[in-house]
């Protein structure tokens, strides 16, 4: 028994050593090849200006306009595949999409826009990748951004998508989103999306 916890206390030694030893945990300028690496404390980040006060949460309900038709179009198509299916398979679209408060584009305020990209990613059905950023332009969130990617069924009554990251008042972002369709126009395609996004930031 006695033997056991010498050896315990040994290997316990012998690891506060390592680490003690290790270069990779100096911080000095002594040409080290991880000296551009600083490990920051996380308490003191605020005086850094990063605000990393306290985690929030925070739900947004936007509504998104994917405009293909008529004279101001807010899509465009960048890629027809060369070979046809029944899902489009290959087509990519960009896309700088207006995000308002409520359903009417024409009625209410513009706080941002979603601007990227969707492709048909699914060979079988409607199957989109997302790919893009909602700009906000509005009061406090003005010049903020958060990155979201993911896969996109359309004709499912709720698409969730995660949220990758952010800019600004949503530095360190995660979180997703709830994709729902508010309307469509068959003979236009155009189609009103609502979103409602979660997400965790300082
Ligand atoms: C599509 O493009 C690829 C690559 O250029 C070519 O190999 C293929 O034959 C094309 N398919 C059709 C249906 O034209
Ligand atoms: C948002 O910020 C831009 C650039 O700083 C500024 O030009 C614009 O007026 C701002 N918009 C609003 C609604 O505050």
């Amino acid at each position: 028994m006695a033997t056991l916890t010498t050896t315990l206390l040994l290997l316990l030694l012998s690891l506060l050593n390592n680490v003690q030893s290790n270069p990779n945990n100096n911080n000095n300028n002594n040409g080290d090849d991880d000296d551009f690496a600083t490990s920051l404390d996380r308490s003191k980040a605020h005086g850094l200006g990063l605000g990393l006060k306290r985690e929030k949460l925070t739900h947004l309900r936007l509504y998104w306009h994917d405009v293909v038709s008529g004279p101001n179009p807010t899509t465009i198509m960048v890629s027809s595949p060369n070979r046809t299916s029944a899902s489009g398979f290959g087509t990519v679209i960009m896309i700088d999409d207006a995000l308002t408060l409520g359903p009417d584009l024409k009625k209410s305020k513009l706080v941002g826009r979603a601007q990227g990209l969707y492709a048909v990613a699914s060979q079988t059905e409607i199957g989109l990748i997302m790919a893009m950023n909602f700009a906000f332009m509005e009061g406090k969130y003005n010049g903020s951004s958060i990155s979201i990617m993911g896969r996109n069924r359309v004709f499912t009554k709720v698409r969730e998508m995660p949220i990758i990251g952010g800019s600004g008042l949503f530095r360190f972002a995660r979180g997703y989103v709830q994709a729902s369709t508010h309307s469509v126009n068959v003979k236009t395609g155009d189609a009103v999306v609502e979103y409602n996004v979660y997400v965790l930031h300082y």
